[in-house]
């Protein structure tokens, strides 16, 4: 039996998207391609309802991390002042590269896993000095979901504009795409998606796209990919299974009532896990209410190492997910993106109450 994977990307695939991804062979300067590659597209400005007069998908191959530095290297000039927030790996991945590309900035730091503190974002923004924010929306890490609509109205109120990690809540949380300060997201095909991975996304005004920066990066440059792909074209080599994947995962995304469904549905499944947790004596590591529906994160059973467990619920056919840096000693990680079932759902309590309670 194939392992269900329940680390936070890539996820467990559906039967309809895994033979889609296998299903031709396609050349990239193909017709066929280039009406795949507008549907992918399209589906994915349709998933939030943005006005495709004013957004637009770029895809790029590449991972999530191709997306935030795509999104920062093309689309923040050199006159640009950045306030980077950070409570985890991926704010301060954010703040790495804006170093690398030499952007000016400075970071709202907190503690792993602590909330954003929105006073003091407040007077920083206040100050006039800044005129970009770069935050993450769902901050892996920890399970942390940050106040995206709170930052989100805090910027649009002082005119600054926000640009935003979404690789792990893009298709399952709510982004407000209707305030005026958020100008893009990053994505990826291989989270709330459930596609394969190889394809960052990145959903931008296209206004944005206007602007007369020079290029940092030949590969990664989102003004250059967009002007292919409107003209039914690509500069590079796409990663062509990859869309051929995400169209289907687009379709069953639909099918299943598109991202508020989704949410409902990881909810649901987190709810259980979290459940069966409880009843193991295995605490939490953050409350439900501050985590995303996408995953949480909880302290080590008494007397478990992470390896212990980790190996006995892959012998269950089980893949969690490991803390990132200090945290490894002390929590581990459940996602439930990805196509995961209920049955999956009863065999996984089963596993764990095996492998924790013994
Ligand atoms: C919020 C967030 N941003 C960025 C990334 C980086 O994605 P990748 O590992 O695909 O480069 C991840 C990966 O988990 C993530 O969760």
């Amino acid at each position: 039996m194939r392992p269900i994977l329940l680390n936070p990307g890539p996820v467990s695939l559906s039967e309809g998207v895994r033979q889609a991804v296998a299903q031709m062979d396609l050349c990239h300067r193909e017709p066929e391609f280039f009406e795949l590659q507008d549907e992918v597209i399209q589906g994915l400005v349709d998933i939030y309802q943005c006005d495709p007069a004013q957004w637009t998908a770029v895809l790029v191959g590449g991972s999530g991390t191709s997306a935030m530095e795509a999104m920062i290297a093309s689309l923040v000039p050199d006159t640009a002042n950045v306030l980077v927030l950070e409570n985890g790996v991926y704010g301060e991945r954010l703040s790495r590269i804006a170093n690398i590309y030499g952007i000016r900035h400075q970071a709202l730091e907190a503690a792993w896993g602590d909330k954003i503190d929105l006073k003091a974002l407040a007077d920083l923004l206040s100050s006039g000095e800044f005129s970009h924010v770069l935050a993450v929306h769902h901050e892996t890490t920890t399970g942390r979901l940050n106040p995206v609509d709170d930052i989100a109205s805090l910027c649009t109120e002082l005119g600054v504009l926000l640009l935003l990690d979404a690789v792990s809540s893009f298709a399952a949380e709510s982004i407000p795409f209707e305030q005026e300060s958020l100008q893009a997201i990053a994505a990826t095909a291989n989270k709330c998606l459930h596609g394969i991975p190889g394809l960052a996304i990145v959903l931008c005004r296209r206004e944005l796209l206007q602007q007369d920066i020079e290029p940092r990066s030949l590969s990664l440059h989102l003004p250059g990919w967009a002007e292919q792909q409107a003209k039914q074209s690509t500069p590079f080599t796409p990663p062509v299974n990859a869309l051929l994947g995400l169209a289907q995962a687009l379709k069953e995304l639909n099918k299943q009532g598109g991202w508020e469904a989704r949410r409902s549905r990881y909810r649901n499944l987190a709810g259980q896990v979290a459940e069966t947790c409880q009843k193991l004596g295995v605490k939490q590591w953050l409350p439900a209410e501050v985590s995303s529906c996408v995953l949480r994160s909880y302290h080590l059973p008494d007397g478990m190492t992470y390896n212990e467990l980790h190996d006995g619920l892959k012998q269950q056919g089980f893949i969690i997910y490991a803390g990132q840096g200090d945290l490894a000693a002390q929590l581990f990680r459940i996602s439930t993106m990805g196509e995961i079932s209920d049955y999956d759902m009863a065999r996984l309590v089963q596993a764990l109450q095996t492998v924790i309670a013994g």
